[in-house]
């Protein structure tokens, strides 16, 4: 991003609401607008060419989360409207007094599709969350019993940084045989996600928090997708992955989101590419959590703010740091910081149940700072002076 505020770089820490795009993804697209910009299925070079890339699209989506092969990833506007679909599916299996479990931490595109299931009879059980931010794990294990047949869970908070115990989540579905359906959209940008391990049923992620355009991305466990009702046309090819795959695609931001992957895989070592992507992970994961490391350290030492989520002495933690001021609302302090062009965001974020949670919805909500790839101890070093002059 070449954005100049007063004569100075823009710091951009917004990257939980979303992150800047390499000029590689940018000029993919324009790529696509200018050589290929036809639909798929066609008789004609420039449309195999959209199927081409379409193709190698899922299965470098399929590299970057850990899936066994491209027919598990299917597209989608966003991760919200992906999810919409994907619980009105499964609700379309339940019956009047099935259960699904959600959390007080989720943000509410992993939490609002669910609770729509109450109109059909299903019962919502929300997991509670700790004043520490995480969830409580015998609370967890307390709701999901023999009538749960869907547990939907973040892999990590897109408000407090917390980075849940999936495998419990697995554990505790497994052994009553319900879904477990993992919302990683703030997970996937800084940490090797592998589906396999994590044994999701479902997992959802959002290409534009991950250095590409607005997709969606849903990846769907073999089998799991083409046992589901999906809402569909007649004309729609009814296997997976495009059972959920409704109208035509935003194909050139697919291919943007392709080469954003792409790009992150150039910053790992590796033969394969999903070798690479782990790699690059793992070393965007260590970099991060030493910056987010100094800004937790630097703030929690100024008067009068108060610092949310877990410790930050474990490397299992997301580089995204909320806080409240004594002082100033967070609206006040993202204010007076975006006026220094240092960029921030304040309220729920979308997580408002947990904000709620922890009382501070009347307060309007918290002061979060999210560390990205691009970001610098310049950054940081900016964003403390910034917040000590208001605290
Ligand atoms: C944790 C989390 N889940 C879901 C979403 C919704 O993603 P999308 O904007 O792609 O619908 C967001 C967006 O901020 C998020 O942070």
């Amino acid at each position: 991003m070449q954005r100049l505020h007063g004569g100075r770089e823009a710091v951009f820490l917004d990257g939980p609401g979303g992150s800047q795009v390499p000029t590689v993804v940018i000029e993919t697209m324009v790529d696509f607008y200018q050589t290929c910009n036809v639909n798929t299925h066609g008789c004609f070079p420039p449309s195999h060419e959209v199927d081409r890339r379409l193709a190698l699209a899922r299965e470098t989506l399929a590299a970057f989360l850990g899936a066994a092969g491209p027919d598990t990833i299917s597209f989608g506007q966003n991760m919200t409207t992906l999810n919409f679909a994907l619980s009105a599916a499964i609700g379309g299996t339940l019956q009047a007094g099935d259960e699904v479990v959600i959390t007080q931490l989720d943000h509410e595109a992993n939490r609002g599709p669910w609770l729509r299931l109450q109109e059909r009879g299903v019962i919502i059980r929300e997991v509670k969350l700790k004043e520490s931010g995480e969830l409580d794990p015998s609370d967890m294990a307390s709701k999901i019993t023999s009538r749960t047949k869907v547990f939907a869970i973040g892999a990590s908070s897109n408000a407090l940084g917390t980075v849940n115990d999936i495998a419990l989540g697995r554990r505790l579905t497994s052994a009553v045989g319900a879904l477990l359906v993992v919302d990683a959209v703030h997970y996937a940008p800084h940490f090797p996600v592998d589906v396999q391990a994590m044994a999701a049923d479902f997992l959802l992620c959002s290409g534009y928090k991950f250095y590409g355009p607005h997709v969606g991305v849903l990846y769907s466990k073999p089998g799991a997708l083409d046992r589901l009702p999906t809402e569909r046309l007649c004309v729609q090819d009814p296997a997976a992955p495009y059972r959920i795959e409704t109208g035509t695609l935003n194909h050139a931001a697919i291919d943007g989101m392709r080469a954003a992957v792409d790009y992150l895989a150039s910053w790992g070592k590796g033969t394969t590419l999903r070798e690479r992507i782990v790699d690059a992970m793992n070393g965007i994961s260590a970099y991060e959590h030493r910056l987010a490391g100094i800004y937790h350290d630097g703030v929690r030492r100024l008067p009068g703010i108060h610092v949310f989520g877990p410790d930050f002495t474990s490397r299992s933690r997301a580089p995204t740091i909320s806080i409240t001021l004594d002082k100033h609302t967070a609206a006040e302090a993202a204010r007076a910081l975006g006026a220094q062009g240092v960029y921030v965001w304040d309220g729920h974020f979308y997580a408002a149940r947990a904000v709620e949670c922890l009382r501070l919805a009347e307060r309007g909500g918290l002061l979060r700072t999210g560390i990205s790839m691009y970001s610098t101890d310049g950054d940081v070093r900016r964003l403390l002076d910034g917040i000590e002059q208001l605290a």
